[in-house]
């Protein structure tokens, strides 16, 4: 297939436009380098400089576009409650601006990237696809009313759509991993400790209901999610939105974390507990069931070692091009 990715220098989109070159597709990249890096648009992908609002149209205008994958996005949730003006024109009137210029071009197959924000705080654990959507913060919130964008357009216009909503994203693939300018994520903080970047590890609360007191997540290997975007794009059917869960089914509290990551990098890892941070649910952990049942998806690497090491092989060569070594 012919795909358009926007967000395709970002971390996400940048392993999944390389998975999806490595399947024989051909790759065009729309990213505006807001927090992109240069050095992650795979070799083989055709890159536009630009706001996906903008170029879109011109793009998918200009080739036989079979589908669009779309990673583009703001997506730090402090942020967002601060400037959700910004959040609402840059996630939703963007996303709007691609669906119309998809249609405008007749460009009916879409991957989307949404989140586990879109649920807010879990009533019931694992988290199924029909559980109540509350987001707890505007970033959450705009990639709902995404998916109902997406749904009426699929249900008026024949749209083929999927919606993927990742749970905390980890480790890294070929050689791309997390490396933003401003950090939010559990694991590359911790290995920015690791690194000797930052002097401890902040837990917020350690008296959580949970066994050990501090919060757990689910977190899914980003080989794992690539390959999910892969099988949506080839079951995508038209005038069908599907909506799927991804994480690994299991949940690691954040000390598990800082231990599984004190034992890859052999760095004693300071922690300091602080108090907690309000919106943080105690735990987060999907269901997946419906997406290795629809989609045929079976994550391989689900052992948070693994997510560590990978992040780590990613992180430690970083060396100056680590955006937390610049500050
Ligand atoms: N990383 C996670 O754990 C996680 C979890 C759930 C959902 N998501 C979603 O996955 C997607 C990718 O997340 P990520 O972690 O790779 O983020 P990222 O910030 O690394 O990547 C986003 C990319 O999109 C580009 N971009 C943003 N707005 C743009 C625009 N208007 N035009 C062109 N390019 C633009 C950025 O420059 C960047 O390259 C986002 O939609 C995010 O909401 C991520």
């Amino acid at each position: 297939m012919k795909l358009l990715v926007t967000g395709g220098a970002g971390y996400v989109g940048s392993v999944c436009a390389t998975v999806l070159l490595e399947e024989g597709h051909e790759v065009v990249i729309v990213d505006n380098f807001t927090t992109g890096n240069r050095e992650a648009v795979p070799a083989g992908a055709t890159l536009v400089e630009g706001d996906v609002a903008e170029v879109a149209g011109d793009v998918l205008s200009a080739g036989d576009f079979d589908a669009v994958v779309h990673f583009a996005a703001r997506s730090l949730v402090g942020e967002s409650v601060d400037k959700p003006d910004e959040y609402w024109h840059h996630n939703f009137v963007t996303t709007l601006a691609l669906l119309d210029a998809m249609r405008a071009n007749n460009v009916n197959n879409l991957v989307f990237s949404s989140t586990a924000a879109t649920y807010g705080e879990p009533k019931v654990v694992p988290i199924t696809e029909d559980a109540e959507t509350k987001p707890t913060n505007p970033y959450g919130a705009t990639k709902l009313a995404i998916d109902y964008a997406i749904s009426s357009y699929a249900k008026a216009f024949g749209l083929a759509a999927t919606s993927l909503r990742y749970f905390n994203v980890a480790g890294a693939y070929g050689n791309v991993g997390e490396n933003r300018e401003v950090e939010t994520h559990l694991i590359p903080l911790i290995l920015q400790v690791a690194l000797g970047h930052r002097d401890k590890i902040m837990m917020f609360g350690d008296d959580w209901p949970t066994p050990d007191g501090t919060p757990i997540r689910d977190y899914i290997h980003i080989r794992d999610l690539a390959q999910a975007h892969v099988l949506a794009l080839q079951s995508n059917e038209k005038g069908i939105h599907r909506i799927f869960n991804l994480g690994s089914g299991d949940g690691y509290s954040v000390k598990e974390v800082i231990q599984a990551c004190r034992e890859v990098t052999g760095h004693p890892i300071p922690a300091e507990v602080a108090p907690r941070r309000a919106g943080d649910p105690a735990v987060l952990i999907a269901s997946s069931e419906k997406a290795m049942q629809q989609l045929g998806w079976r994550p391989q690497f689900t052992d948070i070692h693994k997510i560590v090491e990978d992040a780590w092989a990613f992180t430690s060569q970083l060396g100056d091009k680590a955006h937390s070594a610049r500050r």
